[in-house]
């Protein structure tokens, strides 16, 4: 059996068939349901957010805020990211502008992007790549500055905190995805954080084609709902999510400890006054020190029945859509190159066993 990168963190089956028994009595399976209700409430308190609606994954609430906050022109954002965070602002036929990220965080660097604003300019979307916290005060600052929105792709960020304050209430918006792969999981699905009851309500409108009320379409909206055995899922998996992230936390600590020194290999430390999810733990290979390039690290471990994920990589900027604009030449985007030229995402999960990480490690220190 291969080391996967990621394990996804399930609910136990009989509290779930227990909680799936009460689903088909009351016959009430999506469209805002009472799992539905006590989710979002749920995520609420846990985030530490005043406002949760919740999507049926994470690129719909992307989509969502970009139409709510009728963002036209031009969109700042970072090629390196998954590749929906881009294809959200093209599907909203606006043009993305990519900014270099800084070096020390994989995060979109601000001090580049007032260079990149023009009179089109009218939002900001970055990243908290790996759930890194982006410098969200200076992001701030040149928004207001000049009038543009901030909508963050919080999909890492699932309970990151700083200095005890959630992530998740910078910016105008922030979106989270809860795909299996995530730190929290609802098999699909995700959710956007909003400061105000007026926002969630045209939110929660505009996920369900626009209706207001029976007979009243008040926007352009989409389906994006998410269904009562998600949202279940979801409420159990709740419980389970500290327990997951503590675990996470011990095999980053094993890595880094591991790992620290090993000529050739850089990695991510804790920033201070952050809690941390753990989501993922990139690695950066420096192929002259390390005597070998990060292809050859990877499929070395590939052969040795591990599997890492070049996350991300290749850049969204390289993408065939994304290639002809002005702002994905290489040149503009010399730090994202670097990166995504040389990450390769460790296995990192919460049932990771012990074996499995000193496995892991031994190869990667190449003894
Ligand atoms: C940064 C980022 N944005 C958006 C998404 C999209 O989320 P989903 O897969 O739930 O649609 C992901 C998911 O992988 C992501 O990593």
């Amino acid at each position: 059996m291969p080391i996967t990168v990621t394990s996804p963190l399930l609910p136990d089956l009989n509290e779930f068939n227990e909680l799936l028994g009460q689903i088909w009595d009351s016959k009430w399976i999506t469209n805002n349901g009472s799992f539905h209700k006590k989710l979002e409430a749920a995520l609420c308190e846990y985030l530490k957010v005043p406002y949760v609606s919740l999507f049926t994954n994470g690129t719909l609430p992307l989509l969502t805020a970009l139409q709510a906050l009728r963002v036209t022109g031009e969109v700042i954002t970072t090629p390196y990211s998954f590749v929906a965070t881009t294809h959200s602002i093209w599907w909203n036929g606006c043009r993305p502008v990519f900014v270099d990220i800084d070096p020390a965080t994989g995060n979109i660097d601000p001090d580049r992007i007032e260079a990149a604003i023009t009179p089109k300019t009218t939002a900001i979307m970055p990243v908290h790549v790996y759930g890194k916290p982006c410098d969200t005060k200076r992001i701030q600052e040149i928004a207001d500055k000049y009038g543009l929105k901030v909508i963050y792709d919080a999909a890492h960020a699932f309970g990151v905190e700083v200095n005890g304050e959630s992530i998740l209430n910078a910016g105008d918006m922030s979106t989270l995805s809860f795909h299996a792969t995530k730190v929290y999981n609802t098999i699909e699905g995700g959710a956007m954080v909003m400061h105000d009851a007026e926002t969630k309500k045209r939110i929660d409108y505009l996920k369900n084609f626009g209706f207001a009320n029976e007979v009243e379409v008040v926007g352009p909206g989409i389906n994006s709902k998410m269904d009562e055995i998600r949202s279940a899922y979801g409420l159990l998996n709740l419980r389970k999510v500290d327990t997951a992230i503590e675990a996470r936390h011990q095999v980053a600590i094993r890595y880094r400890e591991a790992l620290r020194g090993i000529e050739g290999i850089t990695f991510f430390d804790d920033m201070p006054g952050v809690r941390h999810n753990y989501s993922y733990f990139p690695v950066f290979v420096d192929e002259e020190k390390y005597g070998m390039t990060r292809d050859e690290l990877y499929f070395k471990m590939k052969e040795n029945g591990v599997l890492g994920r070049r996350y991300f990589y290749p850049l969204i900027s390289e993408f065939s859509t994304y290639r002809g604009l002005p702002s994905a030449t290489r040149e503009n985007l010399p730090n994202a190159h670097k990166m995504a030229d040389s990450v390769i995402c460790l296995p990192m999960h919460h049932a990771l066993k012990s074996e499995e990480l000193e496995q892991i490690i031994s190869i990667v220190s190449q003894q």
